[in-house]
């Protein structure tokens, strides 16, 4: 039979990674996908340091459309990231009828419902293991191992940067600054760290899971984010003290009303499991109503857990690509027309648990203002904790409430920060369970 030929497009850490998989395995995945599979053609801007990568029996080119519009390329891995040139490339591979395996999150989130319909329309996979939580074979467990599921929630520790400056800081009691300065150094975080800081990347790959676990198009747009850059080590240091961890998740819940979409720092008992994912690991729950909790635990990136996810769905697309299209399985998990426009809700309208701190005046009758506030508001307090009085007469006290909307949380803040013995800004952070 045939080899099957992969057009390889970008061979930065990713690309090298794959390059060295197919070659280190070759004999495993041949055995596996029933083909030869080869690498026939690689892209790369720095030729010279491809060349050095897929050694010189591949054929390198410095312009990736060589790759898309190649009559014998059979599979695009498309592994160069953002959606400008990643999406013209992308969307030219699906016209030429190119199957195409990509690691692009941010492409998938942001332009996935037009690129799914187009290769829909043509009859070609687009295979994405890659694209969330690295090398944990999250989309297949949802799209296919969980098939049965209603899928209720998802949350996940999907950015290994934020989760590697989260342990650090409760590890070491350091500041955000000073860690984020030495994940720098130790080439953890990038020199403009935003998007795994504030939330991007892992509001991208929560968008994915969403679509393919609740049957709903892709809408970035709509998922909230919230970062770690604010955090203050104090929250993180009396959260522990009240028996949690503090960890960036990306949370999507189906309830009644609508689908909450959302990442932020949220705090998490530290008995369950995924308090305890630490360093630049991810993992991901999701809870089923016939299974109920899962959790699926690896490495988020890095160039040979990245590549064996990439390299999974190329051989996933081997075994497929005698199969009909309609006999595949669909690109979000749900058949193409039966996809739901359930509404995305507005921050305001979720339901969580909250973490409060507020910098009060360490005085008579204060604390029963607060909570008076709070009661006031249909807010139930699980427990209240207060941190010493200052020398200046001031005290931290610190709330966790019973589950509650969120816009109920927002005007009780509002109407404690206006109290005359509240001094500045509550903070505020969200309290998950994830108990099933
Ligand atoms: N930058 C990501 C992270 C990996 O820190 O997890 C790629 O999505």
């Amino acid at each position: 039979m045939q080899p099957i030929n992969i057009g390889l497009m970008g061979v930065g850490t990713v690309g090298g990674g794959t390059a060295t998989v197919l070659k280190r395995n070759a004999e495993e995945i041949s055995r596996r996908a029933g083909r030869e599979i080869r690498l026939f053609m690689a892209a790369n801007r720095e030729l010279e340091r491809a060349r050095e990568v897929v050694g010189p029996d591949v054929p390198v080119v410095d312009d990736a459309m060589q790759i898309v519009n190649h009559p014998d390329v059979d599979i695009v891995v498309e592994l160069i990231g953002g959606d400008t040139i990643a999406k013209e490339l992308v969307l030219k591979a699906i016209e030429n009828g190119k199957h195409v395996v990509t690691a692009n999150k941010k492409l998938l989130a942001v332009h996935g419902n037009e690129i799914f319909a187009r290769a829909q329309e043509k009859g070609v996979m687009v295979a994405f293991e890659a694209a969330v939580a690295g090398g944990i074979p999250i989309i297949k467990a949802l799209r296919e191992g969980l098939s049965a599921n209603r899928i209720e929630w998802i949350a996940g520790i999907i950015n290994g940067t934020s989760n590697f400056i989260l342990t650090e800081m409760r590890d070491k009691g350091s500041s955000f600054a000073d860690v984020l300065a030495e994940a720098q150094r130790l080439g953890y975080a990038e020199a403009d760290p935003t998007f795994d800081i504030e939330g991007h990347d892992a509001g991208h790959k929560l968008t994915i899971m969403a679509s393919i676990a609740f049957g709903i198009p892709m809408q970035f747009d709509k998922c909230y984010l919230e970062g770690i850059s604010q955090l203050d080590g104090r929250d993180i240091k009396y959260a522990e003290e009240l028996g949690y961890r503090v960890k960036l998740l990306g949370l999507t819940r189906r309830t009644d009303a609508g689908i909450e979409l959302r990442v932020h720092p949220t705090l998490i008992p530290e008995d369950r499991l995924i308090a305890n994912v630490n360093g630049v690991m991810n993992a991901v729950m999701a809870k089923g109503d016939a299974i109920g909790p899962t959790l699926y635990y690896g490495a988020g990136a890095g160039a040979l857990p990245t590549a064996s996810a990439v390299v999974a769905d190329i051989v996933d697309v081997a075994r497929l690509l005698t199969a009909d299209p309609e006999h595949r399985v669909p690109h979000l998990a749900f058949q193409p027309d039966r996809l739901q426009d359930t509404p995305i809700l507005p921050i305001d309208e979720i339901h969580s648990s909250y973490y409060l701190r507020i910098a009060a005046a360490d005085r008579t009758g204060v604390l029963a203002e607060i909570t008076r506030l709070l009661a006031d508001n249909g807010i139930s307090i699980e427990a209240l904790i207060q941190k010493g009085a200052d020398a200046d007469g001031s005290a931290e006290v610190v709330i966790l409430t019973h589950r509650v909307q969120e816009k109920q949380v927002n005007r009780a803040i509002a109407s404690i920060e206006a109290l005359d013995s509240v001094a500045g800004k509550v903070v505020r952070l969200r309290m998950e369970e994830l108990n099933g």
